[in-house]
């Protein structure tokens, strides 16, 4: 795990008054995940490691083309993805759906879409570290199974806990970054969007670039 994070989970044990941890063991290094997705999903699908379990309709697991170039990442499930247990179905996933569409000129279903994490959080707040890093096994291994080419994180949520970067997306958008040999743009929310038409103009020109190296690649 990544030192800064580290170092915010102990931040966090001694804000909640441990003094001393004997045996401390960060909890994704020791988790092993299936090479194979559908399984991968069934685990998924059974999660309790955090607090969103308790309060979920329907673990959000992903879905799409399993042979993905291009892999979307958001921030995790809303109200209508925990009742359909489909990620990006509400207004906003309307809204991603049409850009797809529209500016990739892609099929939905030829992308794989995902989430930060896989359960709905309470009044769609943002997860905390320890969701984000609770969860992220299972994004890392989807990752690692679809092999995309190019990663889209929408927002700065899904950018702040896949790069451990705290940048503010209207810095990072339409940039080009790496994670483990691929390329990753981050661009602006949907949800964002939605409340800030004036930012589509730069969203536009974010998923033109990703066009030309979806057709580069
Ligand atoms: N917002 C997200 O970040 N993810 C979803 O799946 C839906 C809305």
């Amino acid at each position: 795990m990544d030192k800064l994070l580290k170092l915010k989970y102990l931040y966090k044990l001694k804000e909640a008054g441990v003094e001393y941890f004997e045996g401390f063991e960060s909890k994704d290094e020791n988790i092993k995940m299936p090479n194979e997705l559908e399984e991968l999903k069934k685990i998924c699908q059974k999660c309790t490691l955090c607090n969103l379990s308790k309060t979920r309709t329907n673990v959000v697991f992903g879905e799409g083309d399993p042979n993905a170039k291009l892999m979307f990442i958001g921030e995790g499930p809303g109200e209508m993805e925990d009742k359909t247990a489909r990620p990006f179905v509400g207004r906003a996933g309307k809204l991603l759906t049409k850009i797809i569409e529209n500016v990739l000129e892609l099929d939905r279903s030829k992308v794989y879409i995902a989430n930060i994490v896989k359960c709905r959080p309470p009044n769609n707040r943002v997860p905390t570290i320890e969701e984000a890093e609770s969860c992220k096994p299972y994004l890392l291994k989807q990752i690692e199974i679809i092999n995309p080419k190019i990663l889209v994180c929408l927002g700065k949520t899904a950018f702040m806990y896949l790069l451990n970067s705290d940048m503010p997306i209207s810095k990072v958008r339409g940039q080009l970054f790496e994670f483990k040999g691929k390329k990753v743009i981050p661009t602006y929310h949907p949800s964002f969007l939605l409340r800030n038409p004036s930012a589509k103009k730069e969203a536009y020109k974010d998923f033109l670039f990703i066009k030309k190296l979806l057709e580069e690649t």
